[in-house]
């Protein structure tokens, strides 16, 4: 393996200049040394031991990247968000997923410190009620942003405005005409709160229309969770006329369920979801849906997350994006006299 003091011998300088020009410190170094360094480095393919310089230099310049569900898109749109802003400041990332389990969390952050990663990015799961493995990070002063979850009050933190992102969805339903309008959600992703059913609830009390709690369904995030809750609604003959979806896989799961069933969307039944993922262009009928802003999130969890390693004090040490609707095809206006089609079939 091709060392540094290989190159020194070779380019006929000191090992301690060889060091300074690959870590990218150019400071009193001529230019011409500078380029035969480099030349001789790659001629003789260098590869830096990445392992014996974070040992000296207590940086691995690796941000650990924990995610809740990766095979939800609206995460892997963030984790790209996260790895494009993440390399182009000289950072690599560790991708681990947790499928919403606290155990492999708590695994994971134990990971970040025994790799003594340089920060660690965080997504808050539907079941990520206990802060002790946060605690972990916070004992042994690992710098850490967490993304969509509330923690504590140490957390640097970015999320979108839950409450408000579900109210958007639920108040343009109901413009459309709809009083009858199913919620079927996944977990509060913050304790005790579900602050999308919060945001739904809040709509229809505003605008005077009383909730009815057998229309309320509560399991995951997963497609799953729309399509047995529709099916099962539509099944029971329940009286809806639309349905607001805790995010969009539910809606994609939710929009089946009506297929499946004969019935047509938005004809019979409108949904609207919650994430903006860019699948929901390809659905049949193009979903409209609640825009979160993976990719700015993402960048901004990132931006924070350089100034906390490098020791940088943060303006705002909790961001608010704001959610909003994009309309598409899958909300359709109706009139008050509007029947509820699959009892009539
Ligand atoms: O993890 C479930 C949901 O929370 C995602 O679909 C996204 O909406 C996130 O905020």
């Amino acid at each position: 393996m091709v060392t540094i003091k290989d190159i020194s011998r070779e380019a006929g300088v000191s090992t301690a200049s060889v060091s300074k020009v690959l870590n990218g410190d150019y400071k009193n170094v001529s230019e011409e040394t500078k380029n035969k360094i480099l030349r001789i480095s790659r001629e003789l393919n260098y590869r830096p031991n990445r392992l014996a310089r974070s040992l000296v230099n207590n940086r691995t310049n690796i941000i650990g990247l924990i995610i809740s569900d990766i095979t939800n898109p609206y995460f892997a749109e963030l984790a790209k968000g996260i790895e494009h802003r993440a390399d182009t400041a000289g950072y690599k990332l560790i991708l681990c997923n947790t499928d919403e389990n606290e155990e492999k969390e708590r695994s994971y952050i134990n990971m970040t410190l025994e790799y003594n990663l340089d920060g660690v990015i965080i997504t808050g799961s539907e079941k990520s009620s206990s802060s002790s493995s946060i605690e972990e990070l916070q004992k042994y002063n690992i710098p850490y942003v967490s993304i969509d979850r509330e923690q504590g009050d140490d957390d640097y933190r970015v999320y979108v405005g839950n409450l408000e992102g579900s109210y958007i969805a639920t108040e343009s339903i109901i413009k459309n005409g709809h009083t009858k309008i199913a919620f079927i959600g996944g977990e509060g992703m913050h304790g005790s709160r579900n602050l999308r059913l919060e945001g739904y609830l809040k709509a229809l009390t505003e605008y005077g229309i009383e909730p009815d709690h057998s229309l309320i369904k509560i399991g995951n995030y997963h497609m799953e969770t729309g399509y047995q809750y529709v099916k099962f609604l539509i099944e029971n003959g329940s009286e809806f006329t639309a349905v607001v979806c805790g995010n969009d896989l539910i809606a994609f799961g939710a929009l089946n369920a009506v297929k499946d069933s004969g019935l047509k969307c938005p004809e019979d039944i409108s949904i609207i979801g919650y994430d903006d993922i860019y699948l929901t262009e390809m659905t049949e009928p193009k979903l409209t849906t609640i825009k979160q802003p993976s990719a700015e999130i993402g960048n901004y969890a990132v931006e924070v997350l350089l100034k906390l390693m490098k020791n940088e004090p943060v303006e705002e040490k909790v961001k608010c994006f704001v959610p909003y609707l994009v309309e598409r095809d899958s909300v359709k206006r109706i009139s008050p006299e509007t029947q509820f089609v699959w009892e009539m079939l």
